[in-house]
């Protein structure tokens, strides 16, 4: 299921308790909770060591520091091409492509780029409860688009247990309310207004899972990954391994609870190593940023085109303000997007209605009244049919394939315009 939200510009009164910020560089000495600010542990390698990154790995120069994983990737290879032929090796060319290019098509609003912090508790126990009355069920089998090898479902299915589905007892508002809940964080992070672009999970791994280091598609920016649960008997850990600004691995480690913030646009994050246990099931929460600093959402003037922030185009396209121009991701984008990125999502308020949709945790309900009037979401229906596999309906769409890519940035803008 991929769930497209539109919402409000937060409301004045929370931004009021956020720390203004002034620029990227002042950024850090607002965050002040020491978690944010941890150093990454040092790391000894860089990319194409765990896997394929920026080469197609045909001289892996790490020897054998991580055991044979030029034959671990072969095999692995081997696999999908059995059942996908040459569809693998198209997604793993664009997969290197797009690693190769993007994370210096978009700018970066943090020190590290990733940070590991404790998932709010309201938060976590939404997802847990979730999680809690589904597991025993069998969840819905995710659909991969053929070929594609960011997750080895050719020998490790993966499944998922959709948050907006009232049948699971989840809803359209609890969906939401997991966006709301995370985005004040990210956005204190990033000392940027952002705007919810995606909610996926719950998605399941088990046991010999990977996902492939890659860097999410736009408008997947601002993210963050929840752990909800995983085995307690895992054989090892499973790490999610990101590199950092040097472009060394860092392997992250996540228990239940346990929030990594990242800026999945630039920040390559994987499962390179599979995973030895039952199943770990995480949440993946996305934003983008709108343009304006936490300082500047109060004065609510048009921002953009002020003189001091020009918004930037390629040809007549304008950009999303997180894209630099004359970028390779630019040339990409404007391609594909003849309307343009756009700030306001309003409009498309009033045309959506929720309100048979309300089917969440009692608890939670109570608590949020006024999160309805708040912000509107979009769901896409997921669909559970093999035979016709969509870019939008049943993909996850930070994982969506190259092909995917314009018709998941056009429905952004259908949700918006
Ligand atoms: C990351 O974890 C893998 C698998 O446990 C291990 O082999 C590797 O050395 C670790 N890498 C780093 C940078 O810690
Ligand atoms: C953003 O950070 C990534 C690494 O985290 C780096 O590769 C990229 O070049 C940076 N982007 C810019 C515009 O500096």
């Amino acid at each position: 299921m991929s769930s497209l939200f539109s919402r409000r510009l937060l409301s004045l009164s929370l931004l009021t308790v956020l720390a203004p910020v002034g620029n990227a560089e002042e950024l850090h000495a607002t965050n002040t909770d020491p978690e944010l600010q941890q150093p990454p542990p040092a790391a000894s390698y860089g990319v194409d060591c765990s896997f394929p990154i920026h080469s197609d790995y045909e001289a892996n120069s790490c020897g054998d520091l991580l055991g044979d994983r030029q034959k671990f990737y072969e095999d692995l290879i081997a696999g999908c091409r059995a059942k996908y032929a040459y569809r693998c090796d198209q997604t793993e060319e664009d997969r290197i492509l797009q690693l190769r290019h993007q994370p210096q098509s978009l700018l970066n609003y943090t020190t590290h780029g990733f940070a590991k912090i404790r998932a709010p508790e309201r938060l976590f126990r939404i997802l847990k409860n979730h999680w809690e009355r589904n597991k025993d069920k069998q969840g819905y089998e995710e659909k991969w688009p053929k070929g594609h090898t960011y997750v080895n479902h050719w020998e490790h299915k993966t499944t998922y247990y959709n948050l907006g589905e009232p049948e699971l007892g989840g809803g359209l508002d609890l969906a939401e309310l997991v966006s709301d809940l995370a985005q004040p964080i990210i956005e204190e992070w990033t000392g940027q207004e952002l705007r919810p672009t995606s909610l996926y999970g719950i998605r399941v791994y088990h046991k010999g899972s990977i996902l492939a280091p890659h860097v999410d598609r736009n408008p997947l920016i601002s993210s963050a990954i929840v752990n909800v649960a995983s085995d307690p008997d895992m054989e090892e850990d499973w790490p999610l391994e990101v590199y950092d600004r040097d472009g060394k691995a860092v392997n992250i480690s996540m228990s239940p609870g346990d929030m990594v913030l990242y800026e999945s646009g630039t920040v390559i994050h994987g499962r390179p190593f599979p995973l030895k246990g039952k199943y770990y099931a995480n949440t993946f929460i996305h934003f983008e940023p709108t343009g304006r600093t936490l300082e500047d959402v109060d004065e609510e003037d048009n921002y953009y085109d002020s003189p001091e922030n020009p918004a930037a185009y390629e040809g007549d396209v304008r950009l999303p303000p997180y894209m630099i121009a004359g970028s390779e991701a630019a040339t990409r984008y404007s391609i594909s997007n003849h309307w343009g990125w756009e700030l306001d999502g309003s409009q498309f308020e009033e045309e959506f209605d929720d309100s048979e949709e309300d089917d969440e945790d009692s608890e939670d309900e109570d608590e949020d009244e006024s999160m309805e009037e708040e912000s509107m979401i979009e769901r896409k229906e997921a669909a559970h049919d093999s035979s016709s596999p969509s870019c939008l309906s049943n993909t996850d769409p930070a994982l969506a394939p190259a092909e995917c890519q314009s018709e998941l940035e056009s429905s952004m803008k259908t949700a918006t315009a």
